[in-house]
């Protein structure tokens, strides 16, 4: 049992198999983007360390970069989400995955996707470490999913409450 902030966490996801999972995840891509030289997009904060987990896998040229929207407060999604900022890198007839920490509502995933297809990118394709299906507002193409859980709060390897907990090394879902 882990407190953060107020309140308690459970380990959910071992960071051993959450390694694995990167591995996996990787591994598709490396085969899927070779020769594709592909745009990784990090959504921050939360997939930083996803990210640079699963970048570090990556056998295949390929590049990185961040941008950042904001659709959480606290404990639940309040369902705004701002503008696309920080994307300074030129998309248009490139290779692109939006790598996500977790696909909750998918509100943030709707926007963020099309806001960078209107750069007109050769492909764009989504990369989430976590997905929470019953949380989904409506049914959304995730093409590279690490693992789906139950539709509970979840912190650590990136993943906040109120700023805190991210750096928790296993995935830790709010206990009762
Ligand atoms: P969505 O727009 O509802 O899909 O949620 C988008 C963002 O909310 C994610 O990228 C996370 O940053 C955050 N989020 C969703 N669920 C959780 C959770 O269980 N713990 C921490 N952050 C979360
Ligand atoms: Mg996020």
């Amino acid at each position: 049992m882990q407190k953060v902030k107020d309140k308690y966490f459970k380990t959910l996801i071992p960071a051993v198999d959450i390694q694995a999972k990167v591995t996996e995840i990787a591994n598709l891509l490396n085969t899927d983007y070779a020769d594709k030289n592909p745009l990784l997009i990090g959504v921050l904060n939360g997939s930083f360390i996803f990210l640079s987990d699963l970048f570090k896998c990556m056998k295949i040229d390929c590049e990185v970069t961040f941008m950042r929207v904001s659709s959480y407060e606290s404990l639940r999604s309040t369902g705004k989400v701002t503008q696309i900022i920080g994307l300074k890198e030129d998309i248009s007839n490139r290779h692109v995955l939006i790598v996500e920490d977790i696909v909750d509502t998918g509100q943030t995933l709707v926007n963020v996707k099309e806001q960078l297809a209107k750069l007109k990118p050769a492909s764009l394709k989504v990369v989430t470490l976590l997905n929470k299906p019953e949380a989904m507002l409506k049914p959304l193409p995730l093409d590279y999913v690490g693992f789906k859980i139950k539709n509970d709060f979840v912190i650590g390897y990136g993943l906040d409450y109120d700023g805190l907990g991210r750096n928790l090394p296993d995935i830790c879902v709010l206990a009762d």
